[in-house]
């Protein structure tokens, strides 16, 4: 099984880039097969990780052509299918991006349930509820989802119970081909939200509000293509950077970055002691001082994203005194805990809620990471622990960064692929 070995206790300077969003691109690839002509759709900035290519094989299996090379993807063609097994649905859970695609496309879905990281409780009743407004039939048994709508989906004003980033996705790119005006009401708020609406509205679609909780979105049943975008960067693997640039007393300027998708991150460094300069897309961390202890809260967008809630772990593990990290998004996003208590933290779960008591001095073990954040969390605490922390796990790694390892290894970490 493949391993990193990473010798802890070296600074990281240097220049880095982040790639592209994955959560971004993953929703623009679903929304580019809403195209009605045979005209191609390209995405720029696209991040070279295993599930866009799990994304870009059901596209592929739902009959249209998809190139992905050199971090661009074009996709063309025509739906000949709307079947997706479960041995693909259940590799990642933006595949149910597709119910709205295909619902609004084909009028019928056949698929398995999604899957994802397994990080708690992650229902579907948001998605499954705003889609039977607009006048989708479900039947869920056996795990396969099947689904079909008499007519053309219709216009609704659309409440979610919780601002859910994936629901927001799918009511947007089923409303894109539904008769008449979808207003979502407490719509999720992320960038990748808004970078999708700008997607849509190069697409020809109209729709305003993308960014605030209110959505309204007029649906169109010929959308074309002929149509070029670049993909956000990704702001949680610049909230990675940021992070071990900062627990490793490190100097490190992140480029071609957006920072006010990182402010909240970015408030919290500054408060505990880092150097901080924004100039234009460039963050620019500087640490040269002990850490102080913080409370930190993980909650919807403009709030610190819950993806960032295991690396805030290490970096408390790094703080002198009590921290609290709070999770409102994904409560039980906690399997990793147990990875750093062996590598020396001192941890205590209530519920959503950790406290951390440091600043504890980590060290060498073997590890193993359940997950793209959990894995990403550990390889930073194996950053400043002392010795080489052997990590497994990888191919949660590879899911979500394309070459995390070596990006760190060009700002001075010391990681080993064996
Ligand atoms: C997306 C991101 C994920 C990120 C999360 C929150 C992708 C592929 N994944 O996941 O990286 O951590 O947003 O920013 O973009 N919920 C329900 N019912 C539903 C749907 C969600 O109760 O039908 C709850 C979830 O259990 C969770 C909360 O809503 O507690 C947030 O989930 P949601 O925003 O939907 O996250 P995802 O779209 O799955």
């Amino acid at each position: 099984m493949k391993k990193l070995l990473i010798t802890g206790g070296h600074k990281l300077h240097g220049v880095i880039v982040p790639d592209g969003s994955k959560n971004s691109a993953l929703a623009c690839i679903a929304a580019a097969c809403l195209a009605t002509d045979n005209n191609i759709v390209v995405l720029k900035n696209i991040p070279d990780i295993s599930d866009i290519n799990i994304m870009c094989q059901i596209v592929r299996m739902l009959g249209k052509k998809v190139i992905f090379d050199n971090n661009t993807i074009i996709i063309n063609g025509f739906f000949t299918n709307c079947t997706i097994p479960s041995t693909m649905t259940t590799k990642l859970r933006a595949s149910l991006y597709f119910w709205g695609v295909l619902i609004a496309s084909t009028g019928e879905i056949n698929c398995g349930l999604p899957g994802g990281d397994k990080i708690g409780n992650r229902p579907i009743d948001i998605h499954i509820s705003a889609l039977q407004k607009m006048g989708v039939h479900f039947d869920i048994a056996d795990n396969a989802i099947r689904a079909n709508v008499t007519n053309r989906l219709e216009g609704q004003n659309i409440y979610l119970k919780y601002p859910s980033v994936g629901a927001t996705c799918n009511i947007m790119l089923a409303a894109s081909k539904a008769r008449g005006k979808t207003v979502i009401i407490n719509a999720a708020r992320e960038p990748e939200i808004i970078d999708l609406s700008n997607f849509l509205t190069k697409m020809g679609i109209q729709i305003t509000g993308a960014g605030t909780e209110r959505i309204v979105l007029y649906g169109n049943s010929h959308i074309h293509g002929n149509v070029v975008h670049e993909i956000i960067p990704d702001r949680i693997e610049t909230g990675v950077l940021a992070i071990a640039s900062a627990i490793t007393y490190g100097n490190v300027i992140i480029r071609k970055s957006i920072p006010y998708h990182n402010y909240a991150l970015l408030y919290l460094l500054s408060e505990i002691g880092i150097e901080i300069a924004i100039a234009g897309d460039n963050i620019h961390i500087q640490n040269t001082r002990k850490l102080k202890a913080f409370n930190a809260s993980m909650m919807p967008f403009p709030g610190i994203a819950t993806d960032l809630q295991p690396i805030i772990t290490v970096m408390a593990t790094q703080a002198n005194g009590t921290s609290s990290i709070i999770d409102y998004v994904f409560p039980e996003r906690f399997q990793y805990i147990s990875e750093l208590q062996l590598m020396g933290a001192e941890i205590e779960r209530h519920y959503n809620t950790l406290r951390l008591h440091g600043k504890s001095q980590l060290k060498e073990n073997t590890v193993t990471g359940n997950d793209i954040r959990a894995v990403t969390a550990l390889m930073c605490a194996g950053l400043v622990a002392e010795g080489t922390t052997e990590l497994y796990g990888l191919h949660h790694l590879y899911r979500g960064y394309s070459d995390l390892e070596q990006k760190l290894n060009n700002i001075g970490a010391n990681i080993v692929t064996e």
